[in-house]
């Protein structure tokens, strides 16, 4: 087939605006290659800048990346240090081009107890890139949605808001994801069947898109299958279809 062809991908008639993506797998790709665990955060890094491509290829406006969870603090010390490590080398290698692309980078999730060179580097991030509008890119590091709801209505009290002032509307204000609409799908890869504390509050009328393929593994035509999939969903939100 030639190149043409191979990239072709016909038009899909809704695109979901934001996109969930649970980055699951790494590890079962590196045991199957007899390799170290690390090998496959590593392997998961460089296919993110894919997606990321890919996102902006296909018109993607935001996607929001689970890549450290407020749980994975259980994992052995040497595997949370070498996952902080590889955040640590892709704010410093990879943001200029990422930059230059257009993408904006945020942050969701509990940047305080994060060690305060990584914080530092975060914020300097999202300071530089905060202007461009080509693509949003949430990267939720240390994120956990209990977490995030526990600190929006810690900020809501400290800010005096009556109960009687309280709304869907002033909570979703005081989230992480502030300002952003509701993801409308979340793709996670490795097959499991959960959303491991992501984004439980805004995830409450996303389509949800399994797919057993490796996080490693999942590239630009796995990504356009999920937007694919989304695209053939009756999305209902309670009420009734047309046709009902
Ligand atoms: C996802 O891959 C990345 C993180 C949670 C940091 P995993 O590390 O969870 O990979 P598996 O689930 O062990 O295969
Ligand atoms: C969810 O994956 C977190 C991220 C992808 C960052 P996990 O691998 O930590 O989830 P569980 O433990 O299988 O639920
Ligand atoms: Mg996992």
């Amino acid at each position: 087939m030639s190149d043409d062809v191979m990239n072709h991908y016909p038009p899909l008639p809704r695109l979901p605006a934001h996109v969930g993506i649970i980055m699951d797998g790494n590890g079962r790709w590196a045991k199957q290659r007899g390799l170290p665990r690390m090998a496959g955060h590593r392997a998961g890094v460089e296919n993110l800048q894919r997606i990321l491509d890919a996102a902006m290829k296909f018109g993607v406006q935001i996607v929001t990346l689970y890549a450290f969870s407020t749980e994975n603090w259980r994992r052995p010390h040497e595997e949370v240090t070498g996952l902080f490590n590889l955040l640590r080398e892709v704010l410093d290698k990879e943001v200029a081009q990422l930059h230059q692309n257009g993408v904006q980078l945020r942050h969701i999730g509990d940047l305080e107890a994060l060690p305060d060179d990584l914080k530092a580097s975060i914020l300097r991030t999202v300071e530089l890139t905060r202007h461009n509008d080509r693509l949003i890119a949430n990267i939720a590091f240390n994120y956990g949605g209990r977490d995030e709801i526990v600190r929006a209505v810690r900020a809501i009290v400290a800010e005096g808001v009556p109960a009687e002032a309280i709304t869907d509307e002033v909570i979703a204000a005081h989230l992480d994801t502030a300002g952003l609409p509701d993801p409308d799908l979340i793709i996670r890869t490795s097959g499991e069947m959960r959303l491991s504390n992501f984004l439980l509050w805004q995830a409450a009328y996303a389509e949800f898109y399994v797919t057993s393929i490796l996080w490693p593994d999942f590239g630009e035509e796995a990504f356009y299958e999920a937007l694919r999939a989304f695209a053939n969903r009756k999305r209902r939100f309670g009420a009734l279809d047309d046709s009902s």
